[in-house]
């Protein structure tokens, strides 16, 4: 396996991607019920910007640093900024923090987090990163294989599928998890990164995870960077919602907008699938 995501930390894809999250947690933790979240995919949790790769890519000055640099960022923006702003300690943002930092921060006593990945040298990092807090357990594994084994009692359940999207089957294994995940708690919430390549593979996509996931409702929210032209590119990226809570599609609607405003073609929309 190839992927780092050091390359591409802090790019427009994961502001798409943490802005929901950190809105699907506070509505999920809005309440007294216990919330387990399931994380397949978990990266090394935190991104030095100032790293070789980072600087490589130029993604994360393309994506969190041209949102940093807003005068008046949307208000949906507003809890993953602080939350930057945290992980820097309040000083110059040189830190990007990942999906088990993003999490972990918000974990109530009783919350439990479960977070995978399957490469041992990122593993190690994340491990380091989440050592001593109450809740979490970190797992060098394959998170579509794993996930259904850490299903605990939780009152409710959060899972996040972000596969890097290297193998043609991690497709597949979305829908298969998602599946699995709705069978044993059909009011299960699942986050679904995709890559947005062509409008083809985007919409194969959706029509199997509606039927895995029928009848739980399902949104798709799309930040195309421009038209999909080109397969070959990412040119956006698209998030698939199954459960979401009440008023997720404004919401999702408002940060892919965010993120796609200034892009040269750029285009968000947020649609009910089924
Ligand atoms: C897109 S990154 C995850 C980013 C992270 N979710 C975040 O938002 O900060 C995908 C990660 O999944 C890991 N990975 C790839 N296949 C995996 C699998 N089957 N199970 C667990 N981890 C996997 C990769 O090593 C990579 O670190």
């Amino acid at each position: 396996m190839n992927y780092r995501h050091a390359f591409h930390a802090g790019n427009f894809a994961d502001l798409v991607k943490h802005a929901a999250l950190l809105w699907l947690l506070a509505q999920m933790q809005g309440d007294e019920r216990s919330l387990q979240v399931i994380d397949t995919h978990g990266g090394a949790g935190l991104y030095d910007l100032r790293g070789p790769e980072a600087r490589r890519s130029g993604e994360a000055e393309a994506g969190l640093m041209r949102l940093l640099a807003q005068t008046a960022p949307a208000p949906e923006m507003a809890a993953l900024i602080a939350a930057v702003a945290e992980a820097n300690g309040g000083k110059e943002t040189i830190l990007y923090p990942g999906s088990p930092w993003l999490i972990a921060r918000t974990l109530r006593v009783g919350d439990r987090y479960d977070v995978f990945e399957m490469q041992p040298d990122e593993h190690a990092r994340l491990s380091e990163l989440m050592a001593g807090r109450p809740g979490v357990t970190t797992n060098c594994a394959d998170g579509f294989a794993g996930a259904a084994g850490v299903m605990g009692t939780a009152a409710r359940r959060l899972v996040l599928i972000d596969p890097p999207f290297e193998r043609a089957d991690d497709y597949e294994r979305s829908c298969d998890l998602a599946a699995e995940a709705l069978g044993r708690d059909p009011a299960t919430t699942l986050l679904i990164w995709l890559p947005l390549k062509d409008l083809h593979t985007l919409d194969v996509f959706v029509r199997d995870l509606e039927d895995a996931c029928e009848p739980a409702p399902l949104l798709i929210a799309e930040a195309r960077m421009r038209p999909l032209g080109d397969p070959m590119k990412m040119n956006g990226c698209a998030l698939a919602l199954v459960n979401p809570p009440p008023g997720a599609q404004p919401v999702l609607q408002a940060i892919c907008e965010a993120v796609v405003a200034g892009a040269q073609g750029g285009k968000a929309q947020v649609w009910p699938a089924g």
